[in-house]
């Protein structure tokens, strides 16, 4: 659905899934044991070689090799699993969003995996299929690259028009790619705050603040970021903070979120996180018979989701306002011992920096900041910290 660059998109999330969706979802499943068939002796462990997957994805251990996905009963596991559930979630997630995507467009996808979100692009965005697209799907695991291209393909078929580029490597060193209009990371971040303690939010807002700056560095000006992650506390707290750190580069929430201002459900333990639960009532039986053999029967999905794209209004630099709004007060920062609270479009800031400048702002004056793309948050307040 398009819409006014500057509304609140008034959308409808997770509509229920058309015939041919649901006929797709059920023939990839049929599909992926054509193209990666597993020998008869093996079959029979697939269920435990699933469980140990998931036990090994959802573990907080970081007991994980780094490539677990190049280990071929893993690699078969998520193929037959992992991916088929990716799919029904983001095949009810995508057919509603307006994803800035034209004929000529370029989708870079972070943490590709098997390219799980170009098939579920395919396979529930038919306005999609005719348009020339260039896909670059990085991972740092080369062999599910190459896997999720062969099923891509033959799911869609040589002659679609869609260009898929593979690029095995870092998301960390991806900045260095070019820009593109959809800039999309699914089911990523969770691998990275694995082994981030839950009480740690000062580290789960650090790594948010990281991978905003990726993306906002990946993403055209006029670009759009899709971020969705599994619905547990964790995924739903580091999406509000990406939230609020993508503002700061000129970058606000479309979906789901129907305001721009702070999010009141940043969990953390303090209050619920952002997330959406739907039944699985919709899913492939096949896909349904399989999760119950493996012990992980599923009733309902859930994720947690940011659809971000470029503020018009915002200047180039994003330099915004910042009005003071306290006086000078000790803080325990090691760097700079005072402080002062303003408030800005961005929420509470902290305002630090030497004592003499802090004292040269009226309380009720107001300022404009560029951010650095170096701003932490206090983590004793959460406010945002900017340096004067
Ligand atoms: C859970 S899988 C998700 C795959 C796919 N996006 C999906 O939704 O099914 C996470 C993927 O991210 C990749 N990954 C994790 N950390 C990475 C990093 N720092 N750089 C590149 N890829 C990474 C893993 O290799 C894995 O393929």
């Amino acid at each position: 659905m398009k819409t006014e660059r500057n509304d609140i998109p008034n959308v409808s999330l997770f509509p229920p899934l058309e015939p041919d969706i649901r006929r797709s979802l059920e023939s990839i499943l049929a599909l992926i044991d054509q193209v990666f068939p597993i020998p008869r002796r093996f079959r029979a462990g697939l269920p435990k070689d699933i469980a140990e997957l998931s036990r090994l994805l959802t573990s907080n251990q970081g007991d994980r090799n780094e490539s677990y996905l190049s280990k071929p009963s893993f690699l078969s596991g998520y193929l037959r699993y992992f991916l088929p559930w990716n799919l029904y979630r983001l095949c009810r997630l995508l057919p509603p969003l307006s994803l800035n995507v034209e004929s000529g467009g370029t989708i870079t996808d972070l943490g590709s995996g098997p390219l799980t979100f170009p098939l579920a692009l395919w396979i529930s965005r038919p306005d999609l299929r005719k348009l020339p697209l260039e896909f670059r799907c990085i991972d740092r695991t080369g062999s599910v690259l190459d896997a999720g291209k062969k099923l891509f393909y033959a799911f869609a078929g040589g002659d679609a028009p869609w260009r898929i580029k593979t690029i095995r490597g870092s998301l960390e060193n991806a900045v260095k790619g070019t820009k593109a209009d959809l800039v999309s990371a699914v089911n990523v971040f969770n691998e990275l705050f694995r082994g981030i303690p839950h009480a740690d939010q000062r580290s789960l807002t650090d790594l948010a603040g990281k991978q905003a700056r990726i993306l906002s560095k990946l993403t055209a000006e006029s670009g759009s970021i899709l971020v969705v992650e599994p619905g547990v506390p964790q995924s739903g707290e580091i999406i509000t903070a990406l939230r609020g750190d993508l503002l700061l580069y000129g970058y606000a929430p479309e979906l789901p979120c129907p305001h721009k201002g702070l999010c009141p459900f940043p969990g953390g333990g303090k209050t619920k996180w952002c997330h959406f639960a739907f039944d699985t009532r919709q899913a492939p039986p096949a896909l349904l018979k399989l999760s119950a053999a493996a012990g992980l029967p599923k009733e309902r999905a859930t994720l947690s989701f940011l659809l971000a794209r470029t503020i018009p209004e915002y200047p180039k630099k994003n330099a915004f306002p910042i009005r003071i709004v306290s006086d000078i007060f000790p803080i325990s920062s090691k760097k700079f011992r005072y402080g002062r609270y303003g408030c800005s479009g961005l929420g509470i800031i902290l305002v630090t920096g030497p004592q003499k400048t802090l004292g040269k702002h009226e309380s009720g004056g107001v300022f404009m900041y560029t951010p650095t793309g170096q701003e932490q948050r206090d983590p004793k307040s959460g406010a945002l910290t900017v340096v004067i």
